[in-house]
């Protein structure tokens, strides 16, 4: 039996996105799927990117048509003004063909997010991100509360039962905790737990 495909989509300016999407993917692989790591293309102009110290990944770029080829998606998304990053919402910009075609019609999708405060928007990012999932027709998988780190309050911990997170700081010093790590992890293999029930090859 073929095992289902996940993609793993991510922006990422300066790599806070990008650590936990590494723990996802182990996570989805722990789980028994095909995890492939893709970032959104780029809208910003070098010379902004320049200025405000964006880090460079080596990562290939998505092309929104190649979305058919996976089963599902987890996307990964930083905060920007309590709602995704303006690359992620291009990308979907420019699905219009596929929406068109119902060409993504039941597939599954989870994500996971990171803001700079505590309170920063690391939920509304997620449930303003639902509409494109909601338009093309596809299922969103919530992480629920399948990571008991979810009701550890002793320190600050990212995520949420909509998905894995992390807290960034400000000036981006503070990156991904064990704790953050070990959500997305659990979100990765929980994941692919409900895409193997589903899944038919
Ligand atoms: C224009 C802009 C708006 C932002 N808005 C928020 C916000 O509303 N809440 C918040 O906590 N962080 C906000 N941030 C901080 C980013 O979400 C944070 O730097 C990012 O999640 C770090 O992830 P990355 O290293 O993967 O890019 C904003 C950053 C920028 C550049």
């Amino acid at each position: 039996m073929s095992k289902p495909t996940v993609y793993v989509v991510i922006y990422s300016t300066w790599g806070h996105i990008k650590t936990l999407a590494d723990s996802v993917v182990k996570g989805l692989r722990e789980g028994g799927v095909n995890a492939e790591l893709y970032q959104v293309a780029e809208t910003l102009p070098q010379e902004v990117l320049d200025k405000m110290h964006a880090v460079k990944f080596d990562i290939p770029v998505l092309s929104p048509k190649d979305l058919v080829k996976a089963d599902a998606f987890i996307f990964g998304i930083p905060t920007r003004y309590g709602v995704p990053a303006a690359q992620v919402k291009a990308f979907w910009d420019a699905t219009g063909g596929l929406w068109a075609e119902g060409a993504l019609v039941g597939k599954y999708a989870g994500v996971f997010t990171s803001t700079a405060s505590q309170h920063g928007g690391q939920e509304t990012t997620a449930m303003t991100f639902l509409p494109h999932l909601v338009h093309h027709g596809i299922i969103f998988v919530p992480l629920g509360y399948q990571s008991k780190v979810l009701f550890d309050n002793s320190e600050v911990v990212g995520g949420s039962p909509w998905g894995a997170g992390t807290v960034a700081n400000g000036d981006g010093s503070r990156q991904p905790t064990g704790k953050e790590l070990e959500i997305a992890e659990t979100q990765g293999k929980t994941f692919a737990g409900t895409i193997l029930k589903v899944h038919k090859p």
